[in-house]
């Protein structure tokens, strides 16, 4: 036994010396790993686990724009067997599906995969941002198998939902967050861009009423909890999208001050696409009202009157948010997807039906 372990001795010196000299050379700036290599290299060095024979293998080829998931909580989580999600390159022959965030695509497609596809595999394309505020890349078309995407036409759409639930129920939430809203209108930005709609309009309605305004722009950086506890503490949002009219394009801008209690004030795609997501009793829409200023009064004098602001409280009693968890039930559902769903299957023109459909099915 003990002669053993020093035959391995000298194994362990070599190993913990290499290590030990590139977290050096890291540190020292003559490496530079970028987040996807850093990830890569920490899968290959723990342990692999092996797909089981008869599991759905996702190779997900970046971190959806750097963000880290949970590997092995598809089941879980959202109680979907048989998925082996994985980051190891080395099992892209074997993959099911590959997937493949837009936003991490280098412009010439470089970082794509090269090796010939098998015959079984598919690749998704995942993306959940306004086509306004996407670079189009050229090279798409005909290239991917299923699009995973916002809009109700993707392969897999996947957004916060309304649900009913099974029995009407008082609603806990006003009662519980109006001792503790101290302020009137807020908004939180962080990309500020003077050509958007959403600035002009702050800027008008802000000569009306006062407007907490936090979010890098303001200089003010808020983390996630004091997100909330902003979205707590206002009894108006403002969920000014960055883009007007986009297919679908609704995002958590509107559906977080809902879950934390806060009134939406939204801005965006008009009203009647807004009500194939939510109620319409949820939220105020500023085209219902011909100004800032006719809005602004609007705001004042529901401040004023509890009984009326409460009607926007009503909903509570029969729906309840369903939010998504971003990435982890992307990857999970897109799992899921290819698990259920084996035969032939290739998305044509995706530019076309990303970048050139702004404004159809309006
Ligand atoms: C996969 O195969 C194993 C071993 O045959 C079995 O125990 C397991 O239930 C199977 N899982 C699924 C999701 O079919
Ligand atoms: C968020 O920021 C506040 C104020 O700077 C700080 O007290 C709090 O610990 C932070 N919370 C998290 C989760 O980082
Ligand atoms: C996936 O799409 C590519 C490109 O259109 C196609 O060549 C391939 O056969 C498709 N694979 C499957 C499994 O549908
Ligand atoms: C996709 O459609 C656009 C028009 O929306 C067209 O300009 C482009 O050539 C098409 N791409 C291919 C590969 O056919």
């Amino acid at each position: 036994m003990s002669s053993q372990k020093t035959i391995f001795y000298p194994v362990y010196f070599v190993l913990i010396i290499s290590v030990g000299f590139n977290i050096f050379l890291v540190y020292s700036g003559y490496l530079t790993l970028d987040y996807n290599t850093l990830a890569y290299i920490t899968t290959c060095t723990t342990l692999k686990e092996k797909p089981l024979e008869n599991s759905t293998i996702l190779l997900i080829w970046f971190w959806p724009s750097g963000r880290q998931l949970g590997l092995n909580s598809c089941s879980a989580k959202f109680n979907i067997d048989g998925c082996h999600l994985t980051l190891d390159r080395e099992l892209y022959d074997d993959a099911h599906g590959v997937l493949i965030n837009h936003r991490n695509i280098k412009n010439d497609l470089s970082n794509l995969p090269t090796k010939p596809r098998p015959f079984f595999q598919k690749w998704i394309w995942m993306h959940f941002e306004s086509p306004e505020n996407t670079r189009r890349l050229d090279g798409l078309d005909n290239l991917f198998n299923v699009t995973l995407n916002y809009r109700r036409d993707a392969d897999i759409g996947l957004r916060e939902q309304f649900i009913l639930k099974n029995e009407d129920t008082e609603d806990k939430i006003f009662p519980q967050v109006l001792d503790k809203k101290d302020k009137l209108v807020c908004w939180i930005v962080s990309h500020w861009n003077e050509k958007l709609e959403r600035v002009a309009y702050f800027n008008e309605l802000k000569k009306h009423i006062d407007i907490y305004a936090l979010g890098r722009h303001f200089g003010s950086k808020v983390n996630n909890t004091q997100y909330k506890e902003t979205l707590t503490r206002c009894k108006f949002y403002l969920s000014f999208e960055n883009t007007n009219v986009h297919y679908d394009y609704i995002t958590e801008k509107l559906f977080n001050p809902l879950t934390f209690g806060s009134v939406p004030v939204a801005l965006g795609a008009p009203r009647y696409i807004y009500e194939r997501f939510v109620p319409k009793d949820s939220f105020i829409h500023v085209k219902d009202f011909s100004s800032p200023q006719k809005l602004a009064e609007h705001l004042l004098s529901l401040d004023k009157n509890v009984d009326e602001y409460k009607k926007y409280f009503q909903w509570r009693k029969h729906f309840e948010i369903k939010l998504v968890d971003y990435p982890e039930e992307h990857a999970c559902r897109a799992c899921q997807y290819i698990r259920a769903k084996k035969d032939y299957q290739a998305f044509g023109n995706l530019s076309k039906w990303y970048w050139d459909a702004i404004n159809d099915g309006i």
